[in-house]
């Protein structure tokens, strides 16, 4: 990439983290840079416009609409309002915009309606960042957050929410690793992200294990 793209980058950084300065903590700044640095690391072996999948990487939670009444046209319209005053192509900003647009997991609940190579290492990344120890962490906060329960062996995961369902779920957060965490290493679509997700998969594995330990008092 040429400096021009480096500096735009950057530039689009410094945007981004002083957006997030107030946001929860499993879609902060750190969460935008551990997507980016997922990006990059990506990058090193799948085929992919750097400047597009970066770019995407920074902006895709710049409003999420979880936390903004549900408005899901917030995002894009601020990541649009941003890039067009940044002097890129027109073609540019459009695919930045349709990949933060279309690229959660909640609207891939209902089929997909855009896709590019540049999407996938984007969804990648971020999913890499919702499973693993991390993962963990960012589901038990957002659970807090919500007020939800850690774990109620009486209400059994939902398996095939629909993406309103998904909104509105109050259940415990033990069922979102049903629901959601252990689904997305078969959710990757680039082999080197597949090969991350394994470990990070197993791990949670291992945590679900040890706790129902606990919970039993077993150990
Ligand atoms: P997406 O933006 O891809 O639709 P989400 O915003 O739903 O994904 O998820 C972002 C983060 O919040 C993830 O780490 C996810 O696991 C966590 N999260 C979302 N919904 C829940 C929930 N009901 N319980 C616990 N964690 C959740
Ligand atoms: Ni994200």
């Amino acid at each position: 990439m040429n400096s021009t793209a480096d500096l735009l980058i950057e530039k689009t950084a410094a945007y981004v983290k002083q957006q997030l300065v107030d946001a929860e903590g499993g879609h902060d700044w750190w969460h935008i840079q551990r997507v980016w640095n997922n990006c990059k690391k990506l990058l090193e072996t799948e085929k992919a416009d750097p400047l597009v999948v970066q770019l995407a990487a920074l902006l895709h939670d710049i409003a999420d609409p979880k936390f903004h009444d549900g408005n899901e046209e917030l995002g894009p319209q601020i990541a649009k309002d941003f890039l067009e005053g940044q002097g890129i192509s027109h073609e540019i900003v459009e695919h930045v915009i349709n990949i933060i647009r279309h690229m959660s997991f909640k609207n891939s609940l209902e089929g997909p309606s855009f896709t590019s190579k540049e999407m996938k290492l984007v969804q990648d990344a971020d999913k890499l960042d919702a499973i693993g120890a991390i993962g963990i962490a960012r589901a038990f906060n957002y659970g807090g957050f919500k007020n939800h329960s850690l774990y109620d062996p009486t209400i059994p995961p939902n398996l095939h929410m629909t993406k309103e369902e998904y909104k509105k779920s109050t259940a415990p957060t033990i069922n979102h690793f049903y629901e959601k965490l252990l689904l997305l290493k078969d959710m990757m679509h680039s082999e080197s992200a597949k090969q991350m997700a394994e470990a990070r998969h197993a791990y949670m594995e291992s945590y679900l294990d040890q706790f129902y330990k606990e919970w039993a008092g077993e150990q």
